[in-house]
Parts: structure tokens; C-alpha cells; sequence
């Protein structure tokens, strides 16, 4: 929830927009405001289609793939997280000893139930590792539709691109005709106001957009390439949702995109300020109780981490392995305890909503907690 808990401007569209009807079984004229805005924002969009769950509109991008492409194979890689489904949750977190090689990872069940059908058009990479992913495609390119991948992994301790990666795989995609899918589930309208792929300077040919796209209400949306999008409607590629025309949640993405972007998007100037005093808060008081903790990431997201001795950073699964999470997830406990909680996975998320008073708060109760 990017503006944090409850912001009046949000609250208000809504409820003001509310008081119209909450369904109307077709498009509404704030939908269409909405996506001229994310049109605007965003470099890959030129066509957009809404959802409820960041979920739904990964299966909407990966089908629009796979369609566009007339192939099969989708590339994800290891680490990375694109909602729950059979065909996608694979890999996010594998135990190492059923992970396989690193070069070669296998593609791992993450649930009971799942069907073991569904994973055979997934080929399960290593990030941040673009000569594998060269090989992989220069063999098989003639099968493989799409890569999705999340262009900064949030969902294993907030990792970088290497420098060149992401414009590696850009190549690579343009000249073998795969689609190139970023998820930007966490980093859509989070790392910037226009997203990863702006940060980045890489276009992908669809993205896919929720949690802060609407601070906190259920939408989803996948944008991207008129000439991809457009098999929606021309080729008749399935997308459905009854929910999909949410008016509700199209009011409250108008009116957390103007709160993100007003006054030359101060907005992200403040989340950043504020996450870098905190992550070197943080870091100054792990020196001064000798912890071995450090912090990797953007002042918007970051991620704690005990690297193994000589390791700086850690730019892929394998290596977010290494670190000890048992150490952490302890700090967290008593942290939580003295009035600070961190999300399950570890991942620490600035808000509009953070002052410079609960920075201080959250340092003065790491410290608490450092003291013993
Ligand atoms: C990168 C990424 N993709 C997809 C999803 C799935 O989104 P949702 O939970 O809205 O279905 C998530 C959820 O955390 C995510 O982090």
C-alpha cells in the first residue's frame, strides 16, 4: 500500500464513486481515464486491459505470449514469484537438494495439488545469468513464446539487474521473436512512477502492474504492445473477469497515480530519502552491535540479508541461499515484539504515508531490540 493505511484522497474517489453503483457489466468512463494515464506513464504501454489480482493478469500476459509468438515454452526463472497458479508456481523457493544444477535448475513444485502437466511448458532458469539463458535460447528458440521475469527480484531479497542483463535479454528476445514479460507486480509504480522499466531504461513488450497501481484496492493490469494486445480483440485470445470492469478499483488507481506523480512525483524523492536513512540507520547500528546484517536494495524496497563471509551482494537465488535466514527471522521475531513487523518473506516496503519520525521510531526500537 504504497500511500499506507487509509489515505483520504483514495478513500474519497472511492466512496464518492460508490455512491453510483459498485458494477455495471461493462467498461466505465474511469477506466478509460486510467488507462490513458498508464498509457502516458509507461514506456511499453500502448494498450491496457484491467484485472483483480496481480495472478490473473500474469495468465492473461503469458496467453497473449504464447499466442502472439504461435509457441509453447515460457522461460522463468529461479527465485522468481508470478502468483499462484499451476503453470507459473514454480521455482520461487525450491529446497536445494531438489533445486538441481545451477546452470540446469530444475522446474519445482511448490504445492501439493498442483498439476504436474501444467509445469511441462516451463523452463526454470538462473537470473542474472545471460549465458545460459543465450544457449538455452539459441537451442530451443523456435519453441519458446515468452520470458517473464521480475526485472528487479523482490521476492527474493530485492536483487539487482546486473549491468547489461536486462538489455541482454531485450536482445535476445527481438532477434529470436520472443515476448519479453516484465512482472511488475511489486515494481510498478514502486521503484519509480514508471516502474522497473523506467529505472531501468529496458522496454519490455507487456508488463504486468498491481498492489500499488491502485494503493492497496484489487487491480491488476497487463499493458504492452498494441501489436500483442491487440490479438485480444482481433484474434479473439480469452481474457475474462467479472470483476475485471471494477469501478471502484479504476477510481482509486486515478486517484493514487495523482497522488504519486503530483509535484514532479515528490512522492519518490521522500520514499527514497526515507528508506536511505533507514537502511543506513539500520546498517550503522548492525556495525555498532557487531551484527553481521547488511541491506540490499532501493530505498523504496530493500531486503536484509547475513551474506556468507567475502559475499557483498547477492545476485541470484543460489547465492540468496547462502545467507542465514535463521538469524534474521529471529531479529524479526522480537522486533515485531517491539512494535515493528516485517512482511513474512523479509522485505522491508516504504509507504508516502512514512515520516521522518517513524523512521526514528523504527531505529530506536531496532536498537531496542540490539541491546538485548
Ligand atoms: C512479482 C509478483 N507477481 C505476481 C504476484 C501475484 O499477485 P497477486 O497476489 O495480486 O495475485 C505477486 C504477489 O505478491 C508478486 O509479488
Amino acid at each position: 500500500m504504497i500511500l499506507g493505511h487509509a489515505p483520504k484522497s483514495v478513500l474519497a474517489a472511492v466512496s464518492d464513486t460508490l455512491s453510483m453503483g459498485q458494477l455495471f457489466a461493462g467498461q466505465t468512463e474511469l477506466e478509460a481515464q486510467l488507462a490513458k494515464k498508464i498509457v502516458d506513464i509507461v514506456p511499453c504501454a500502448e494498450l491496457i486491459r484491467f484485472a483483480s489480482s496481480g495472478t490473473e493478469a500474469i495468465q492473461a500476459a503469458v496467453r497473449l505470449a504464447r499466442a502472439y509468438a504461435e509457441r509453447s515454452k515460457i522461460i522463468k526463472f529461479e527465485g522468481h514469484y508470478h502468483g499462484w497458479t499451476d503453470n507459473v508456481f514454480v521455482s520461487v523457493n525450491p529446497p536445494l537438494d531438489q533445486a538441481g544444477d545451477e546452470s540446469k535448475p530444475n522446474s519445482v513444485s511448490q504445492t501439493l495439488g498442483q498439476s504436474i502437466s501444467a509445469v511441462e511448458d516451463l523452463i526454470t532458469l538462473p537470473w542474472n545469468n545471460l549465458d545460459v539463458l543465450t544457449q538455452l535460447v539459441r537451442a530451443k528458440h523456435a519453441e519458446v513464446a515468452g520470458i517473464i521475469m521480475e526485472p528487479m527480484n523482490c521476492n527474493t531479497g530485492a536483487i539487482f539487474p546486473e549491468p547489461g542483463y536486462l538489455e541482454g535479454v531485450r536482445e535476445l528476445c527481438t532477434k529470436f521473436g520472443i515476448v519479453l514479460i516484465f512482472d511488475e507486480v511489486i515494481t510498478g509504480f514502486r521503484v519509480a512512477l514508471d516502474g522497473a522499466q523506467g529505472l531501468f531504461n529496458v522496454t519490455p513488450d507487456l508488463a504486468v502492474f498491481a498492489k500499488a497501481l491502485a494503493g492497496g484496492f484489487p487491480l491488476a493490469a497487463v499493458a504492452g504492445r498494441r501489436s500483442i494486445m491487440d490479438l485480444l480483440h482481433t484474434k479473439s485470445v480469452m481474457h475474462g473477469g467479472t470483476y475485471n470492469a471494477n469501478v471502484l478499483a479504476a477510481a482509486a488507481g486515478l486517484a493514487t497515480i495523482e497522488m504519486l506523480e503530483a509535484d514532479d512525483c515528490a512522492a519518490y524523492a521522500d520514499m527514497n530519502e526515507n528508506g536511505r536513512l533507514l537502511m543506513e540507520g539500520l546498517s550503522r547500528l548492525w556495525s555498532k552491535y557487531n551484527v553481521n546484517f547488511s541491506v540490499q536494495g532501493l530505498g523504496t524496497v530493500f531486503h536484509p540479508l547475513n551474506l556468507p563471509t567475502g559475499k557483498n551482494k547477492v545476485k541470484n537465488y543460489r547465492e540468496f541461499l547462502q545467507c542465514d535466514r535463521t538469524s534474521l527471522d529471529g531479529f524479526y521475531r522480537k522486533l515485531q515484539s517491539a512494535g515493528t513487523r516485517v512482511t513474512a518473506r523479509g522485505t522491508w516496503f516504504l509507504s508516502t504515508a512514512h515520516k521522518k519520525e517513524d523512521i526514528e521510531e523504527t531505529l530506536e526500537q531496532v536498537e531496542w531490540v540490539l541491546r538485548g
